[in-house]
């Protein structure tokens, strides 16, 4: 019903064909309307009657065609994003292909890109060659040790025997980007001289269609190139140590930039070499010939004797600096690490605080690789609505975001960016300002922000199909509204009136309400003032039916979706999204008023506790239909040569209750948003069961769910191994420490209690995370609540990076 109503009032607003469609059949209903009144003869009531119907026929298919264009409408405003492209000249090149270990594009919705593979002599399958981050090459490290983010960045790799060190220096200046120089620096264990294979490449990005105007090509033993934006540029290869044994090029046709490497293997022939025997070497590419295809790959390979340093000079013609090349980049490199080093100490001072220079090395990475791993893409993403029969292309847009893990995950997470923007934001505003204004412009005419931005040919290619089409029904926590504002709180300089990001804000404004707005309604719990996540489907085969859009995946919830369910952590989200949208509205000087009065009322703590408290087990928790007897058993088959399946049976009938059996990350929402008074006393109730470690606690941070809850560390199906059910995650561990220290500085009775659980959580938090890198090498997803292991994916330099703020206590 509300639905309906909203939709006629909108319709004639925006909805060009339906009004006229519904002014047409509603005029003619009129004119029969009154010849009935004045004859009112059996016949002209079957007019009106036939009338009247088709009036509601137009107004319904009128209404369908108008939703179903709703999902897929960017919302209806000035963008936040004003300056793209070489409007911003020193972001305009980068390592924005976090999903290769080195790469090179610019900020420009169809940029060339280079590249870089490496394989041993004598490889035999395409698998050997290294080109994307991949779990699977089982590299001991590899990530940036230092990246500002703009400039340079210097990053090891270690494939033994090899160690490879990649960097690369910007110079900026003239009208085209300027110029870049990358250094491929590659030793053997104990200086030892080994053979192995380079390759560099150029590819054009043709995924939304060939441009006549740009061109690639190989000359003078290097690249060059042509596109409208760049003009002609010119890649040199200059030699600084080592031997070139062999070098070969090919001027190809790629089918995509998801498929450089199968088409860089495609073009190997043997080839008889006077010290090496047969070597495969490339040669033309015959297909392309056949085909009749122009050329958008140009792979150039060097059989290279180690140790062994390449710079790779680019540099486009309207710059006359010349480019950095041989002693002199060496020189700018040094100086801008000893820069960087220095910057990192004046913003997170853990020198200052007594960190050993081995920890600050490990913090200074894991912030390099958060800024490091910073992506630009562009393209379609595929959404779905209730109206559309199947999945719709959504605009196409470009989106300048970190990712994840670039081996994993390497595109854009909504409620991750959040997290990412609270280190990101701390290191340069302006960069996190210029990702939340992308982010922002991806909002549609709903209010919907999709949850995970799939753009471009190769993020697409790492997505599993079924997690492609995003749903709007479907929302994901407001982190990057609460990141804004803590730093329009801890930086409100910068937003001072005339200071550029005051602007910028200001055209975030609008659609940060229009997002928060979406959440209230579409969000919205059956009791006033409780939220519940969209999206759960209970399919018989899960413990415990996800709720994806809440971001905790399998954390247990009620055990049968019902529209009864109250969700604890989204109301309190909720709190946080109205006070966050306060101090934004204060700093622009807009009412804030109406934010105020939502927070208060969610910060109001006898209806939350009416809602959420179990004064039985002394716990907030999740209300819903819900029984603890569930487990996953063997299904009989059907069919006698049937596998199998694993489904869930119930064997108690579920309840309306609160789910207080599933204690964890959910049960602290209230402290971890800060949505308690200081004084308040079930805040000294949470408190007092964080210190458990038969629950929570462990040497190695905050479990997600507790030792003692049924489904700890339980399968959810028979392919799904337990994520959010006692593994200890770095975001919320952080929330839980961010929310400690403010406590411990609220006047109020917890303040001693919240100091002292604060400096043991950190201490253990941190210990494990460095630890555990020094130990693997890597960051990782998650860790064991049993023994502090890395976990999930890795590299996973997400929020777990968010370790240098940890060390800081800056949160
Ligand atoms: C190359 O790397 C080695 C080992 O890290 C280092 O000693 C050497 O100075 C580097 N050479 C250049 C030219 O950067
Ligand atoms: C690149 O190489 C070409 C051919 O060897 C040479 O003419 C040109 O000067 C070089 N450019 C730079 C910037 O080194």
């Amino acid at each position: 019903m509300v639905r309906h109503r909203k939709v006629v009032t909108i319709q004639t607003k925006h909805g060009n064909n339906v009004e006229t469609r519904t002014r047409d059949s509603s005029s003619s209903v009129n004119s029969e309307s009154s010849v009935a009144s004045k004859t009112f003869k059996v016949l002209s009531v079957w007019k009106t009657l036939v009338g009247f119907i088709c009036f509601l026929i137009a107004v319904y298919v009128g209404t369908l065609g108008y939703l179903e264009t709703r999902v897929n409408t960017p919302f209806d405003d000035v963008k936040v994003v004003q300056e793209s492209g070489l409007q911003l000249p020193d972001r305009y090149w980068g390592s924005y292909r976090p999903n290769v270990y080195f790469g090179m594009k610019t900020r420009e919705p169809q940029s060339p890109v280079f590249g870089m593979m490496w394989y041993k002599m004598g490889i035999t399958s395409q698998r050997d060659i290294r080109h994307w981050c991949d779990q699977g090459d089982n590299l001991p490290t590899y990530g940036w040790l230092r990246h500002d983010g703009v400039t340079f960045g210097e990053q090891l790799i270690s494939d033994p025997p090899h160690t490879i060190v990649t960097s690369f220096v910007k110079t900026l200046g003239g009208e085209q980007g300027g110029h870049w120089t990358a250094r491929v620096n590659i030793t053997a264990r104990n200086n030892r001289k080994t053979t192995m294979v380079l390759v560099w490449y150029g590819a054009l990005d043709e995924s939304l269609g060939a441009s006549l105007d740009s061109r690639l090509w190989a000359e003078g033993g290097g690249l060059r190139g042509h596109t409208p934006q760049l003009r002609d540029f010119k890649l040199n290869f200059t030699l600084q140590q080592g031997k070139i044994l062999h070098s070969a090029h090919s001027e190809a046709h790629a089918p995509g930039l998801q498929l450089l490497k199968e088409t860089y293997y495609s073009l190997l022939r043997e080839l008889k070499h006077k010290t090496f025997g047969r070597i495969p070497s490339i040669g033309p590419d015959e297909q392309r010939w056949e085909k009749d295809k122009g050329i958008n790959f140009v792979p150039i390979q060097m059989i290279v004797e180690t140790p062994f340093v390449l710079d790779v000079v680019y540099t486009t013609e309207d710059l006359p600096t010349p480019p950095l090349e041989g002693e002199e980049y060496t020189k700018v490199l040094e100086e801008k690490k000893k820069a960087f080093d220095a910057e990192f100490e004046k913003k997170f001072g853990l020198s200052e605080k007594g960190y050993p220079e081995e920890d600050i090395a490990i913090a200074r990475a894991a912030m390099s690789n958060m800024v490091g791993g910073i992506g630009y893409f562009y393209g379609t993403g595929r959404v779905q609505s209730p109206y559309t029969r199947e999945p719709v292309p959504y605009w196409r847009a470009a989106l300048y975001t970190a990712v994840p893990s670039r081996s994993f995950f390497p595109r854009g997470f909504l409620w991750d960016e959040g997290f990412h923007g609270m280190l990101i934001g701390r290191w340069s505003p302006d960069i996190q300002m210029d990702i939340a204004a992308h982010w922002m412009d991806l909002i549609n005419v709903e209010g919907w922000i999709p949850r995970e931005q799939i753009l471009g040919a190769e993020a697409l290619a790492r997505v599993p199909k079924e997690f492609v089409v995003q749903n709007n029904a479907a929302a994901n926590p407001p982190m990057l509204l609460i990141q804004l504002a803590r730093l329009v709180k801890l930086k409100p300089q910068l937003f001072h009136p005339d200071m550029p990001h005051r602007h910028t804000l200001k055209r975030m404004f609008t659609r940060l309400q229009a997002w928060y707005q979406w959440f209230q309604t579409t969000q919205k719990g059956s009791e006033p003032t409780s939220y519940r996540w969209r999206g759960r489907e209970d399919d018989g085969l899960q413990l415990n039916p996800k709720s994806l859009s809440s971001g905790l995946d399998d954390y247990p919830r009620a055990s049968h979706p019902s529209e009864i369910e109250r969700h604890l952590d989204l109301r309190c989200w909720m709190y946080a999204a109205a006070e966050s949208l306060a101090t934004i509205a204060r700093a622009l000087n807009k009412d804030p008023s109406k934010f105020e009065a939502t927070a208060n009322q969610l910060a109001d703590e006898d209806l939350l506790n009416e809602l959420h408290w179990s004064p039985t087990t002394n716990t907030y928790a999740d209300y819903g239909l819900h029984t603890d007897g569930v487990r996953l058993v063997r299904s009989k088959p059907k069919h006698p040569n049937e596998h199998p399946k694993m489904v869930r049976s119930v064997t108690a009938p579920p309840q309306p209750k609160l789910v207080t059996s599933a204690f964890g990350y959910i049960s602290l929402f209230p402290m971890l948003l800060k949505v308690l008074r200081p004084e308040s006393e079930n805040l000294g109730k949470i408190l007092e069961s964080l210190d458990k470690p038969g629950l929570l606690w462990s040497p190695y941070g905050l479990r997600s769910l507790s030792k003692s809850s049924p489904l700890y560390m339980k399968r959810n199906t028979e392919h799904d191994p337990p994520y959010w059910r006692g593994q200890i995650w770095i975001n919320i561990n952080y929330l839980a420490l961010s929310s400690l220290k403010y406590y411990a500085n609220a006047p109020g009775p917890h303040m001693d209690r919240a100091r002292e659980l604060h400096s043991r959580l950190k201490n253990n938090v941190v210990r494990n995370i460095l630890s555990e890198y020094r130990r693997t090498g890597y960051l990782w997803e998650q860790y064991s609540g049993e023994d502090g292991r890395g976990s999930g994916c890795r590299p996973f330099n997400g929020w777990t990076a968010l370790i240098p703020l940890i060390m800081a206590e800056e949160y």
